[in-house]
């Protein structure tokens, strides 16, 4: 008998990542080997890697630079990089990891198993960072995909076309491009088939989903999706403010699939900055769109990206990101401080500004959002919202209200994105509860069944 082979896969950044992990993993399980969460056990590893910002960039190298050249009882362990850091550096990454065996680009999935198999008989080294037309298929494998989930991420599109002026995600996943909506809505069958309830539908501008193709519209796919049976929730991101319709808004009115909650990244409260990062917006056209996105839809989640320290930002920039922040009150905020990247081009723009002065402004930012996250969720205490079981919390409760008897304390989210933590009992995943809403934390809900469906 064959000794037993394990892949391991270590995965960095966005959920897209988390996606094409999973595409990895089923290719790796049709060649033979299974999974393994023990990197001492690996006889291959692949690092999926991210680009967005330096830090996470360093984490895989450093990450990857340990484990190349490593031997696991007694024979060489494949070693592989992939994803958007293979993608923009290709051949240079062996001039710091000499031991790397594969540099696997964004596009090259596809050939996963032919270049595999091209190191296991020559030891050679690949590289591969070509682009293809074409997004690579592959139906979800659930033999090789992480067990009892209730929801994922489905990606509809790739590549992005917008080149604002801070980011590397156009040269790293290259042109914008679609997937068939056929087969998307066939991986959500099978996916709803297997017990899954809620789909995160990913893409780098969702709201331009199809345009190119003229296949159909991003609310177009949203209708469809709707109609599978099995499918109770649908959530997407990322939208683009200047690319989100009236249509789409009246979508989230209007479909009771659609979850109230939008990830709409603003990046800055400055317009002159706005410009300089070419967004295609001004500020006071995001905040239109927002009112009229509350308009419609009252109830709706907001959340949003915003960069401190872009070259050249002025402390009246920065009050400005602080006003808007004020004036929105997003339920949540992923601040970043402004990080150069190679090919962007405001790595060339003047006016950079000083780790302490980003450092400064990124955390006087974080520490307003935080009075209004907790705003936001203390303004759920006292009401009824329906939760997706998602499985059981990580963390335990201790003491009083910790769950007792038959009960489990379980983890979910509200329709709105909000975690919420709850003892029950007989239930299973993917069930929707109506939970009411006791405390509220920094980052997630306590609460208990309030009428079992
Ligand atoms: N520096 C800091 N943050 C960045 N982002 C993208 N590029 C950079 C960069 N060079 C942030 C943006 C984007 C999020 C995914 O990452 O806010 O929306
Ligand atoms: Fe990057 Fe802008 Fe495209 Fe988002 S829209 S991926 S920030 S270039």
């Amino acid at each position: 008998m064959k000794p037993r082979q394990y892949a391991y896969i270590y995965t960095i950044g966005c959920q897209m990542n988390t996606y094409d992990s999973e595409k990895i993993s089923a290719v790796l399980g049709s060649m033979g080997y299974e999974k393994t969460y023990d990197l001492d056990l690996a006889d291959l590893v692949v690092c999926n890697t991210c680009s967005i910002r330096k830090k996470a960039q360093e984490k895989a190298f450093s990450f990857l630079g340990k484990v190349a050249g490593r031997k696991n009882n007694k024979k060489d362990v494949i070693t592989i990089m992939a994803g958007c850091v293979a993608q923009q550096e290709g051949e240079n990454v062996f001039k710091r990891i000499p031991n790397l065996d594969m540099v696997l680009g964004t596009q090259a999935f596809s050939q996963l198993k032919t270049h595999v198999n091209a190191v296991r008989s020559s030891k050679t080294r690949v590289t591969d960072i070509g682009e293809h037309e074409q997004i690579f298929e592959l139906m979800p494998d659930f033999s090789t995909l992480e067990k009892d989930k209730a929801s994922r991420f489905v990606t509809i599109m790739q590549g992005c076309d917008n080149y604002c002026t801070y980011c590397v995600v156009p040269y790293v996943r290259g042109r914008e491009r679609s997937r068939k909506p056929e087969n998307i809505i066939r991986e959500i069958e099978v996916l709803g088939d297997n017990g899954v309830r809620e789909v995160t539908l990913l893409g780098q501008n969702v709201n331009s989903y199809g345009k190119k193709e003229k296949v159909c519209s991003f609310p177009e796919l949203l209708e469809k999706i709707s109609r599978i049976d099995t499918i109770k929730r649908i959530r997407f991101a990322t939208s683009h403010p200047k690319d989100f319709s009236d249509d789409l808004i009246y979508a989230i009115r209007d479909n009771e699939k659609i979850c109230s909650q939008v990830h709409l990244p603003v990046q800055s409260g400055s317009t002159r900055i706005l410009k300089k990062m070419n967004r295609g917006y001004t500020c006071q056209e995001y905040v239109k769109r927002i009112e009229k996105l509350r308009k419609e839809c009252p109830d709706i989640a907001l959340s949003s990206d915003m960069i401190v320290g872009f070259p050249s930002e002025t402390e009246t920039d920065f009050q400005q990101t602080l006003d808007l922040v004020k004036d929105i009150e997003f339920d949540g905020l992923f601040a970043f401080s402004y990080s150069h990247r190679p090919n962007a081009p405001a790595s060339k723009f003047s006016g950079e500004i000083d780790q302490n002065t980003k450092m400064a402004r990124l955390n006087h930012l974080l520490e307003i959002q935080e009075t209004f996250t907790s705003k936001k969720n203390q303004a759920c205490v006292g009401r009824c919202e329906s939760v997706l079981v998602e499985g059981r919390s990580l963390k335990q409760r201790k003491g009083n209200g910790q769950c007792i008897g038959d009960m489990h304390q379980m983890t979910g989210r509200t329709d709105s994105g909000k975690i919420v933590h709850f003892c029950a009992k007989d239930i299973s995943l993917g069930d929707i509860l109506e939970i009411n809403i006791e405390q509220a934390y920094p980052h997630s809900l306590w609460g208990s069944v309030c009428d079992e469906k």
